[in-house]
C-alpha cells in the first residue's frame, strides 16, 4: 500500500526535479506516474528516440527512493505521425478527420497507429526493462470508443461480423434485417454507421458497440504482448474512466494485472453527499471487474477545471477522506492528480496538489498528512480485502443497449442501479457490484438491475443460485431481449419467467409520470415503468394504486427451490428501497445498520479473521452515530464509541473484535 502523484518531468525545467523528487520522499512520496503523453519529447521526429531526459528524470526521482511507473504515450499521436500517415486520425461520419492537435486522436484500427505504437512501445519497453527503478507499465491513457469511420475500421467491422456470424444469411437471420427491406446480399453493404438516422437497427448498432470495444482490446493487446515479452517483471495495468462507459471495461482489463481508477469525486457542495455515493459505486465496480483490489491512478488534489468552469477547491478534510474512502472500497495504492498544476495548455486550471505559485499550501499539508497514516496503516491494512455481502449485476451490453433505445422518459439504466446501490451504502451493506457474467455462488443476495438483454444461460445461472438458497430481485425491462438485441417472442421475464413464477400480461411506460405502490399497507411512489403482474405461483406482495390498472400487482415473491425470487415490476422511490432492500436484507440473514446518518459510508475490509471497519463522513455537517460499543481508533489512538460524533470528513478506521458493529 503506497502513495504517489502523477508527475510530467517534461513540464518542468529539469532544475525542479531534484526540489521535487525531495519534497516527495519527505512526504512520503514513493511512487510516479510519468510519460503517459510525451511521445513528441520520446520521439521527437520518426524513428528518432530520446529517452534521455525520461532516464534523468528517473533517476534523479529513484536517488529519493521513489519507484516509477510508464504510461505508453500512445493517447497523443504527435504532428509529426498525424501528418505523416493521416490514417492515425479517426474520421467522423462524413469522413472527415477528427480531434487533431489535443489528445486522444487516434484510430484504435488505423495500420500506421498500429505500427509506430509497437515501435515506441517496444523501444521504451527493451529500455527500462532493467531499470530497477520501474516497477510497471500503465497502457495509453484513459482509453474510450472513438466511433472511427474509417476505410480500416470498415474493414474490421466486416471482418468481425465474418468472423462472428459466418454468413450473409446468419447475420440477416440474426438481426431481424427483413424489416424496412434492410437484408444484405453482400458484406460490402456493411458500413459503420455513418451518422444518419439514430433509429437505426439496434441488433446492427450494438454489435458495432462490441466491435468498437474489440477494436480497443486490440490495440492494447499489442502493447501488452510486447510488454509482456519484454518486461516480465512488470505489472501492466490501465487508468479506467469512470461509469458509465459504453467501452465494455471486463474485456479490456482481462489480460491485465490489476485495474486502475481515476477518481473525482465532486467539490460542490450540492453535489459532493451524492457524488461520495455515486463514488461507492464506481470503486465498487472498479474492484467488481477482476474481483480483486485494484489501484487508483488518478485522484483530486485541487480544485478541477478546463472541461466545465473550475469545481470548488476540495474542502479541508475532503482530499483525505475521499482517499480513504477509496482504500476503504478496495484501492491498495493511491495516485493523487497531479503533483503541481500545469503552467501551460489546456488543463492549466485542473489543479495539482501545489498551485502555480510553486508554494505548497492547505491542501498539500492535508494530503502530507494523508501519507503519514497511510503509511502507518499500511503494514496492517496490506493483505486486506474487501468481501461484499451483496452481488449487484452491471454490464456494459445492457447499458449500451439501454442507450441504442431509451425506454421511456426518464428511465436510465444506470441511473437505477445507482438508486438501488446508495440504499445498500445508506444501510451499512457493503456490496460487490460485478458483471452479470461472472460466478455468483455464496452471494445470499442477488440485486439485478433490469437484465434488458437475457442470454438463457445467465438466466440458468441465476436460477440454480436461487435453487440453492439465494434471493434474487429482478426489475422492469428483464428478459426483454435475446444477446442479438431482438425480442423474446414469449411473457416477460422471458427466461426467467419460471423462476420468478410471474408473467407480464401488460405494462405501462410511465416515463415521469408519479404513481403510487402499496407494499406493507405504506404507500411509496414510483415512475418510469409500470408492469402489470399475473402471478403464476408467485405471491403478490406490492399493489399499484392508480389509473386504470388500480389494484393490480406491482411486486411478487415466489419461493423457488431452497431461495426465493423478487419480481419489482415498477421503479420505486429510493424510500423504498431502503424499506424493502432492509426487509430482504434481514431475511436473508444480512447485518444491516438501521440508522446510519446521510452521507457516512462504512465498509470492512478482510484478512482472515481480522476485520477493519473504515468509517467516514463524506459531508460537510457534524454527525453522530452510534457504535455497538468502544473501539480504539487507529488513526488517532483514542477510544471511541459507544456515541460517535464525526466532524465534517472525518474518518475513523478501527479493528472489529468480532462479527458486530
Ligand atoms: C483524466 C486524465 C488526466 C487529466 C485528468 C483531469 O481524465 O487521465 O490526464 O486530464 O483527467 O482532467
Ligand atoms: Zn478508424
Amino acid at each position: 500500500m503506497r502513495m504517489g502523484v502523477d508527475y510530467y518531468p517534461e513540464h518542468w525545467d529539469r532544475s525542479m526535479w531534484e526540489e521535487d523528487a525531495k519534497l516527495m520522499q519527505e512526504t512520503g512520496v514513493s511512487l510516479i506516474r510519468v510519460a503517459e503523453f510525451a511521445w513528441s519529447r520520446l520521439e521527437p521526429t520518426e524513428g528518432n528516440y530520446d529517452f534521455t531526459w525520461l532516464d534523468d528524470a528517473i533517476d534523479t526521482f529513484a536517488t529519493h527512493g521513489i519507484h516509477v511507473v510508464i504510461g505508453t504515450p500512445t493517447c497523443t499521436p504527435p504532428n509529426w505521425l498525424v501528418n505523416a500517415y493521416p490514417d492515425v486520425l479517426p474520421q467522423d461520419e462524413k469522413l472527415h478527420p477528427r480531434y487533431p492537435g489535443i489528445r486522444g486522436h487516434r484510430c484504435y484500427n488505423s495500420p500506421s497507429m498500429r505500427h509506430y505504437s509497437a515501435l515506441i512501445v517496444e523501444r521504451l519497453a527493451l529500455h527500462y526493462a532493467n531499470n530497477p527503478a520501474v516497477i510497471g507499465w500503465q497502457t495509453d491513457n484513459e482509453f474510450s470508443l472513438n466511433e472511427c469511420n474509417c476505410e480500416h475500421c470498415n474493414s474490421r467491422f466486416r471482418m468481425w461480423l465474418q468472423d462472428k456470424y459466418d454468413s450473409i444469411e446468419s447475420i440477416n437471420a440474426a438481426w431481424g434485417t427483413v424489416v424496412w427491406s434492410g437484408e444484405y446480399s453482400d458484406w460490402s453493404q456493411i458500413t459503420t454507421p455513418l451518422g444518419g438516422t439514430n433509429h437505426k437497427n439496434p441488433s446492427y448498432v450494438l454489435d458495432y458497440k462490441r466491435f468498437e470495444t474489440d477494436s480497443v482490446v486490440e490495440f492494447q493487446q499489442l502493447q501488452l504482448n510486447i510488454l509482456r515479452k519484454h518486461c516480465p517483471n512488470h505489472f501492466v495495468t490501465h487508468n479506467i474512466w469512470s461509469y458509465p462507459m459504453s467501452l465494455d471495461y471486463y474485456k479490456l482489463c482481462e489480460n491485465l494485472d490489476f485495474v486502475s481508477l481515476d477518481y473525482y469525486p465532486s467539490t460542490s457542495p450540492e453535489k459532493a453527499e451524492s457524488s461520495g455515493y455515486s463514488g461507492a459505486l464506481t470503486l465498487d465496480l472498479a474492484r467488481g471487474i477482476k474481483r480483486q483490489n485494484f489501484w487508483i491512478m488518478e485522484t483530486i488534489s485541487g480544485p478541477p477545471g478546463c472541461w466545465m468552469p473550475m469545481w470548488r477547491t476540495p474542502h479541508p478534510g475532503f482530499i483525505r477522506a475521499f482517499a480513504w474512502q477509496s482504500i476503504a472500497r478496495g484501492a491498495d495504492t493511491l495516485v493523487h492528480f497531479r503533483w503541481r498544476s500545469a503552467p501551460s495548455g489546456a488543463e492549466q486550471f485542473w489543479h495539482g496538489l501545489i498551485d502555480h505559485s510553486n508554494v505548497p499550501g492547505r491542501r498539500f499539508e492535508e494530503y502530507r498528512g494523508l501519507c503519514d497514516e497511510v503509511r502507518k496503516l499500511a503494514p496492517l491494512l496490506e493483505g486486506t480485502e474487501v468481501q461484499g455481502e451483496v452481488a449487484i449485476l452491471h454490464s456494459h451490453d445492457q447499458y449500451n443497449a439501454f442507450q441504442i433505445q431509451h425506454q421511456v422518459e426518464g428511465m436510465d439504466y444506470f441511473d437505477n442501479l445507482k438508486t438501488i446501490h446508495r440504499a445498500f451504502t445508506k444501510l451499512g451493506i457493503m456490496t460487490d457490484v460485478l458483471n452479470e457474467t461472472d460466478d455468483l455462488s455464496g452471494y445470499k443476495l442477488i440485486v439485478a438491475p433490469s437484465l434488458f438483454l437475457l442470454d438463457p444461460e445467465i438466466a440458468s445461472r441465476l436460477e440454480t443460485c436461487v435453487k440453492n438458497g439465494a434471493t434474487l430481485v429482478l426489475m422492469p425491462r428483464t428478459g426483454v431481449k435475446n444477446q442479438n438485441n431482438v425480442c423474446w417472442t414469449q411473457p416477460l421475464p422471458g427466461p426467467l419467467s419460471n423462476a420468478a413464477g410471474v408473467t407480464v400480461a401488460e405494462y405501462d411506460p410511465i416515463g415521469r409520470d408519479v404513481h403510487n405502490i402499496r407494499w406493507q399497507n405504506k404507500a411509496y411512489s414510483c415512475s418510469q415503468w409500470c408492469d402489470i403482474l399475473s402471478p403464476k405461483g408467485a405471491e403478490a406482495v406490492a399493489w399499484y394504486e392508480d389509473d386504470f390498472f388500480a389494484g393490480e400487482t406491482a411486486a411478487t415473491v415466489h419461493k423457488f427451490g431452497e431461495g426465493k425470487v423478487y419480481y419489482l415490476g415498477t421503479v420505486p422511490e429510493e424510500a423504498f428501497y431502503l424499506d424493502f432492500l432492509r426487509d430482504v436484507a434481514d431475511n436473508s440473514g444480512l447485518h444491516f445498520i438501521p440508522d446510519l446518518p446521510e452521507g457516512i459510508q462504512i465498509s470492512t475490509r478482510v484478512k482472515g479473521s481480522t476485520r477493519y471497519l473504515f468509517l467516514m463522513n463524506l459531508t460537510r455537517k457534524q454527525q453522530t452515530m452510534l457504535l455497538d460499543g468502544t473501539f480504539r481508533s487507529l488513526l488517532g489512538s483514542r477510544e471511541i464509541g459507544p456515541t460517535l460524533t464525526m466532524a465534517p470528513y472525518a474518518v475513523e478506521i478501527v479493528e472489529l473484535p468480532q462479527k458486530n458493529v
